[in-house]
């Protein structure tokens, strides 16, 4: 056999060994507790109908915008919609790119350069890593959420530093504490990246973020807002200062080498941010969230404590542990997905739960009902 193909069966053998092989489905059960459409933006018809409004209105007909946005893709309602955004998030300006992979890989890996220091939380999300891992900056990690070991790390950093924080941890669903971590970058003159996948629509007043609900927005270097999750629809921004979209314009190799978004794509989160302007959406979730909350206290699934984040989870250390947990409730149509090592580390695998504000306060009871019931299986 080649031996790029042995390698490749060598490699799926050892996933199927220790019980990681992924493989895609496209079953969706009745009761979604697993997907990241935590406002139910992705299924709205109401949404559906403003995004077709908008696309008349403008007479926006293109299939496909036909180029990068350095050559023939832009237009004069990317640009519009980008500085909605910004005003939306009280920052200078705004670059979309298309995806949240893509914004921090790009981002990141433009910005430090050799003789630079980067400095993330060990729980930040893979693009934010591979971002980093494009450089020729020197790279640590600090202990999740741990400010001594952070600043322990800022004391010895050289050249421009960066640190690297989510502000609702993809994989915890926990928050950074953020007024900490920017005091710390002010002491030591290090530039703030928060990475806003999580918080979008959830966290502050319309959504707005942790950065903005902390009123941090000018401390905080760059931001990344994606919009695949609580918008429903796809795409990213980073958000920052004028000359920080200008640098990503001319630097960033995932915003300048990439066709860019199909116009409806840009107009749907035009209309996915209006919607969060006049319905405060994130009062609906943190209903579901208190709900959900109350009722893990009360039956005992304090294990780690509930978030005050759509994401909640449970350990199941080991992938077979995971997996099986959540077939269980799979079985009961209660769609839960396991998260396995090495997305997250050995004897961390766990149960992600996502609340959305379509789950009924009826499908959060039998849910916690359901997990009770496997805890005490346990
Ligand atoms: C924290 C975080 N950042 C970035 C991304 C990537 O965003 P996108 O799905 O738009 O590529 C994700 C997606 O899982 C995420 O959880």
């Amino acid at each position: 056999m080649n031996t790029a193909e042995q390698f490749m069966k060598d490699r799926l053998q050892s996933r199927t060994d220790n019980g990681s092989l992924r493989n895609l489905s496209s079953s969706h059960l009745p009761v979604d507790f697993c997907s990241n459409d935590y406002l139910g933006f992705a299924r709205s018809t109401m949404l559906k109908e403003q995004i077709d409004q908008e696309l008349n209105k403008h007479s926006l007909y293109q299939n496909g915008s036909g180029g990068s946005r350095l050559l023939s893709g832009n237009t004069e309602y990317t640009e519009e919609t980008e500085s909605f955004i910004a005003v939306f998030h009280q920052a200078q300006a705004a670059l979309i790119f298309n995806s949240g992979y893509d914004a921090n890989l790009g981002l990141l890996s433009c910005l430090a350069q050799r003789g630079d220091t980067i400095i993330s939380d060990e729980l930040i999300h893979a693009s934010l890593v591979d971002g980093a891992r494009l450089t020729y900056a020197s790279r640590y990690t600090f202990r999740h959420n741990d400010l001594n070991d952070l600043e322990t790390k800022l004391k010895n950093a050289k050249g421009n530093s960066y640190v690297v924080t989510e502000s609702v941890y993809s994989m915890d669903g926990d928050t950074a504490p953020l007024p900490e971590i920017s005091a710390l970058c002010d002491r030591y003159n290090a530039n703030l990246i928060v990475d806003e996948a999580h918080a979008l629509g959830i966290i502050g007043d319309h959504g707005k973020g942790l950065v903005q609900h902390l009123g941090l927005q000018d401390k905080v270097f760059a931001r990344v807002v994606t919009f695949g999750k609580a918008l429903g629809c796809h795409g990213a921004a980073v958000l920052g200062s004028l000359a920080l979209r200008q640098y990503l314009i001319n630097f960033a190799r995932s915003f300048i080498y990439t066709t860019a978004a199909p116009i409806h794509t840009i107009a749907a989160v035009k209309c996915a941010y209006q919607m969060l302007l006049t319905t405060d959406f994130s009062l609906i979730i943190r209903e579901k969230i208190k709900h959900y909350a109350d009722l893990a206290n009360t039956t005992g699934l304090n294990h780690p404590a509930p978030t005050p984040s759509a994401i909640q989870t449970l350990i199941h250390p080991g992938n077979t542990a995971a997996r099986t947990a959540a077939a269980l409730l799979q079985n009961k149509g209660i769609d839960v997905r396991a998260i396995l090592s090495p997305t997250v580390h050995a004897g961390q695998e766990r149960l992600r739960i996502c609340l959305h504000t379509y789950n009924t306060d009826e499908e959060i009871k039998q849910l916690a009902t359901e997990l009770a019931q496997l805890k005490s299986n346990e």
